[in-house]
């Protein structure tokens, strides 16, 4: 070939690139951008270039849901590596669309903090399209699972144009948006989500992501009701006010749980096996953990919900004279003044503070618990047709396009249709499979995040403690790096202790 023709053909593949890059429907666009400021809450004024409607896959079936928006900070985080905060909204498995930054959420902060954030939108159980005239519900599960990894498909595909590392993506969101975190962590390049992908238009790359931040994760969907009985069965005769027909789904759910915990295999992190036998022990640790953390922080722990308070004169706060409000011994602080007690006044000041909370009645907490918010009634998840004919927000998502609800346990198909024989059938015993990121870790089936920041509060309801101690336990037994705590009197909720958070990811970032 002669230099001309060379040249020529050179032009040609050169200006159908030139093409390709510009008409690639997946390529952000750097230069299209509006300028946004938000105010922080100490008044500080952050401004940043907001990359807003994004359509994150080429099929896009639902318009208002499938985009992406993403802030850039004008000064961005002084680290060789930006982190990028994909944080989504997803509650009560409902569809979310693309929000903009908050000041008073871990949104506004990072960007505060110089890091670049991504807020997807994604269908959920109440997203609708109308289609050859007929009403279609676009975002039963998985699809708006498949829609956050499309998002962060996106982020890695346009990794060279968009500030911000696609390699250090941090998810996070709470309780429905807190599974959703926790599925993006847990369920990294799969091939079981490939097909679905695929045919939705997804960037052909990676969606692993670095962290997951996940706060009162609502998951493991097809043992949540059992793990609900079992934890807090204890209370079935007294606070929570069960009838006979409750009682007794309640005391059958919660007859199936041990086997669960115990086939988990899981460990404590001596390396003790955790069965049902030794699990609310296991549990009693986190809320200890909790209380002394409180203590430190200058809260008052009440002693009327099942503490054990310091009360040997051969401990580390000496003798003297004691009395509680029980009447019980009350030690004495390192100064020699008597101790108060607690939930009256004034904090003791001495060293060690948590020495005061020693040992926790664990029912005795779990009703004080189902005193602050009633408890949800058996089967607490899966309820459609077991008791009550309304549909939980999880026999939505696990519905189908026309919006007819679905159960997805055998347990709760079996009562409704009162046939001890009938199961789920086979596609939707897959599609639970892959909403429940405890498939995945421990396993050789996806890339799991090797750094999770996991938190349910102490006084949530929404789903059994269980829930997140298995899944922080599991990953924990896997090697991950994992910070869970139960944070004291927290109820069901998110994106608090954003001071903690930040360190948090600035410590994992090193
Ligand atoms: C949410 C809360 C729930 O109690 C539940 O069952 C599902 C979702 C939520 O707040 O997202």
């Amino acid at each position: 070939m002669n230099y001309k023709i060379l040249s020529t053909a050179l032009i040609v593949i050169g200006a159908s690139f030139c093409t390709m890059a510009q008409t690639d429907p997946l390529r952000f666009n750097p230069e299209k951008f509006t300028a946004q400021s938000i105010i922080m809450p100490d008044g500080e004024r952050v401004k940043y270039k907001a990359y807003e409607g994004i359509f994150y896959v080429t099929n896009v079936e639902d318009s208002t849901y499938q985009t992406l928006n993403i802030y850039v900070p004008e000064r961005l985080a002084g680290v060789s590596r930006v982190p990028i905060l994909l944080r989504t909204y997803v509650g009560g498995y409902m569809a979310s669309t693309a929000k903009s930054p908050s000041p008073t959420d871990a949104t506004g902060r990072a960007l505060k903090e110089g890091y670049v954030v991504c807020i997807p939108g994604s269908r959920g159980s109440n997203s609708i399209i109308e289609r050859n005239g007929k009403t279609v519900y676009t975002g039963t599960a998985p699809n708006g699972l498949l829609d956050l990894k499309a998002a962060v498909r996106y982020l890695r595909f346009n990794d060279d144009v968009i500030p911000g590392e696609s390699e250090l993506i941090f998810t996070d969101g709470t309780s429905a948006g807190g599974a959703m975190s926790s599925l993006l962590g847990a369920t990294g390049n799969s091939v079981e989500y490939e097909v679905y992908l695929k045919e939705m238009g997804a960037a052909d790359t990676r969606d692993d992501v670095f962290a997951a931040i996940c706060y009162c994760p609502i998951t493991d969907l097809n043992h949540a009701d059992m793990e609900y009985e079992w934890l807090y069965g204890c209370t079935n005769a007294g606070v929570r006010h069960l009838d006979d027909a409750q009682m007794k789904i309640s005391d059958e759910l919660s007859a199936e749980c041990p086997e669960y915990i115990n086939s988990l295999q899981l460990k404590d992190k001596n390396g003790n096996i955790i069965t049902a036998d030794n699990y609310k022990e296991y549990l009693k640790g986190f809320i200890l953990e909790s209380v002394h953390r409180a203590l430190q922080e200058g809260c008052e722990i009440p002693d009327t919900i099942g503490f054990t308070f310091y009360q040997d004169k051969s401990g580390p706060m000496g003798g003297g004279p004691r009395n509680d409000r029980a009447g019980n011994k009350r030690p004495v602080m390192g100064d020699g003044r008597q101790a108060p007690s607690f939930g009256q006044g004034n904090m003791p000041r001495f060293n060690n503070k948590t020495d005061f909370v020693t040992d926790l009645d664990i029912d005795k907490y779990l009703t004080y618990v189902a005193s602050q918010t009633p408890l949800k009634t058996p089967p607490a998840f899966d309820q459609m047709g077991v008791i009550i004919d309304t549909p939980s927000p999880e026999n939505k998502v696990f519905g189908d396009d026309r919006g007819e609800a679905a159960n997805f346990t055998d347990f709760s198909l079996r009562h409704r249709l009162h046939s001890s024989s009938v199961k789920l059938d086979k596609e939707m015993v897959d599609r639970v499979a892959i909403m429940n990121p405890m498939n995945y870790i421990g396993t050789d089936k996806s890339t799991v995040s090797p750094n999770w920041y996991i938190r349910h509060g102490a006084k949530d309801r929404d789903t059994s403690f269980l829930v997140p101690l298995n899944l922080a336990t599991k990953l924990m037994n896997a090697g991950k790096n994992v910070n869970f705590a139960l944070p004291w009197n927290r109820p069901h909720s998110g994106d608090y202790n954003l001071d903690d958070l930040f360190n948090w990811i600035s410590n994992t970032l090193k």
